[in-house]
Order: C-alpha cells, then sequence, then structure tokens
C-alpha cells in the first residue's frame, strides 16, 4: 500500500498535536513556549494590572480556585461579570498545564505540583523554582523588576508566549 499524500498528513498532524516534533522545538522561537491568552475577554480583562499569564501556567484546578474569588486576587478587586467570568474560566481550563493541549514545559509544571495543591503562583511552583534557580535574591528586588510575577521585565517577548533565552534581558537596577 505504501504512504499515501493523505496518510502522511495525519502522520505529520499527529506528530505536531502530541508535540514530539514542534513541540520540542523550544530554543528556535519558532514555537511559543506558552501559547498567550487567544479568548478575547480573558486577553482584555486579565492583562488590566499585569500580563494575561498563559493558561498553560498552572493546572485547571488552580484556574478554578482563582477564579472562584476575583474579588480578592492578591488583594485587589478583579471581579467579572457572571457571564465573563464562566468563559474565562472555561478557557483557562481547556488550555491548563494540565489539560490535553499541554506541550511538553506544560506537563512539566503539572507534574511538579502535587495533586492536592491548588497554587494561585505559578512563580510558587517548584518548576518555576528550577527554571530560575540561578537567579540571585537580590536580583528579584531590582526596581524594574519588583516581582517574580513580572515576566516581562526580563523575558522580553513573553507577551507573545515566547520566553527563550536568548531574549532575556535582566535589568541592571
Ligand atoms: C485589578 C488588577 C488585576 C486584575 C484585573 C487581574 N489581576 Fe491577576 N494579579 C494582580 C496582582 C496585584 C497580582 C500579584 C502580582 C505580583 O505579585 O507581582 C496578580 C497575580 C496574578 C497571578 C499570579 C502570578 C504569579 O505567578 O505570581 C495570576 C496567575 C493572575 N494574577 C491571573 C489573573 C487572571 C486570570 C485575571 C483575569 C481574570 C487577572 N489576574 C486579573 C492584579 C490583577
Ligand atoms: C529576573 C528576571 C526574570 C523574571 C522576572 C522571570 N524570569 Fe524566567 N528566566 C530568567 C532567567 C535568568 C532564566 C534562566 C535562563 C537560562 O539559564 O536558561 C529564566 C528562564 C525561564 C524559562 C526557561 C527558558 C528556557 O528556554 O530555558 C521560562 C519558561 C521562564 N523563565 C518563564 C518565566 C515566567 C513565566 C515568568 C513570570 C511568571 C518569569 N520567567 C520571570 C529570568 C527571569
Amino acid at each position: 500500500m505504501g504512504v499515501t499524500f493523505k496518510n502522511l498528513g495525519i502522520l505529520l498532524a499527529a506528530l505536531v498535536a502530541s508535540g514530539t516534533w514542534l513541540g520540542t522545538s523550544w530554543g528556535d522561537g519558532s514555537t511559543p513556549t506558552f501559547p498567550p491568552v487567544s479568548d478575547k475577554t480573558a486577553a482584555t480583562e486579565c492583562s488590566a494590572c499585569h500580563m494575561a499569564y498563559p493558561a498553560g501556567l498552572l493546572p485547571a484546578r488552580s484556574w478554578t480556585r482563582m477564579m472562584r474569588d476575583l474579588e480578592n486576587h492578591f488583594g485587589e478587586d478583579a471581579s467579572l461579570s457572571a457571564e465573563e467570568t464562566r468563559a474565562v474560566t472555561r478557557y483557562l481550563q481547556d488550555n491548563a498545564a494540565d489539560s490535553a493541549h499541554a506541550n511538553d514545559r506544560m506537563r512539566r509544571i503539572a507534574g511538579g505540583i502535587p495533586s492536592n495543591a491548588a497554587p494561585l503562583r505559578f512563580t510558587e511552583t517548584p518548576y518555576f523554582g528550577y527554571l530560575h534557580d540561578e537567579v540571585p535574591a537580590y536580583v528579584w528586588k531590582r526596581a524594574k523588576i519588583g516581582s517574580r510575577a513580572n515576566c516581562i521585565a526580563c523575558h522580553t517577548r513573553s507577551e507573545s508566549g515566547s520566553f527563550v533565552e536568548r531574549e532575556i534581558k535582566i535589568p541592571k537596577d
């Protein structure tokens, strides 16, 4: 029978979907490390105070927990209408670190979190610590950084979902 074009297409699509092909090419910048938020409501509403954090940074149970209490969101009231809350929650859950869409990086985030924990911060997960273990404490305190959650201070293209090493620029003050 041999490999027809149609079969080849299906094979390539399967490789891409499983992340074995494009998914492992982090580092060359062609695939976003964490796909940026593609839901319109989430992209707008969740970028008012900080960058819209990619859904792949936390497991679904974390998003569920966060979205249940937006009124008390890290000392801010980030509440949305009931309809918006539902839509954004579903989007974040469907694209979470433990979702079917997860790439290898997201699976590593999810794999590092105990199943009975639902952290609200990616910056407090073991995988964040592992990736950043060479950043000294005094660097995090620099004025232009201010917070570990301020990804964009160092990852210059993080808003497009890209975190590759050559795009990192740590502010000097
Ligand atoms: C009114 C301002 C405001 C809005 C709107 C807002 N946030 Fe936040 N969010 C914050 C603050 C403040 C923090 C803490 C930032 C810090 O520690 O640097 C935070 C932190 C976070 C963190 C933790 C980051 C980390 O890993 O440490 C996540 C995740 C997050 N927000 C998601 C969301 C989502 C999802 C939405 C939309 C539903 C949203 N935020 C809307 C103010 C806001
Ligand atoms: C102080 C600046 C700084 C901040 C803020 C920061 N990072 Fe990083 N990040 C680094 C450095 C330095 C590395 C290590 C680069 C290396 O050694 O490969 C790194 C590595 C990474 C990597 C692995 C990159 C690769 O391809 O190897 C990811 C993913 C990442 N950071 C995500 C984040 C996210 C998401 C946030 C925000 C929640 C964040 N970082 C905040 C400095 C920062």
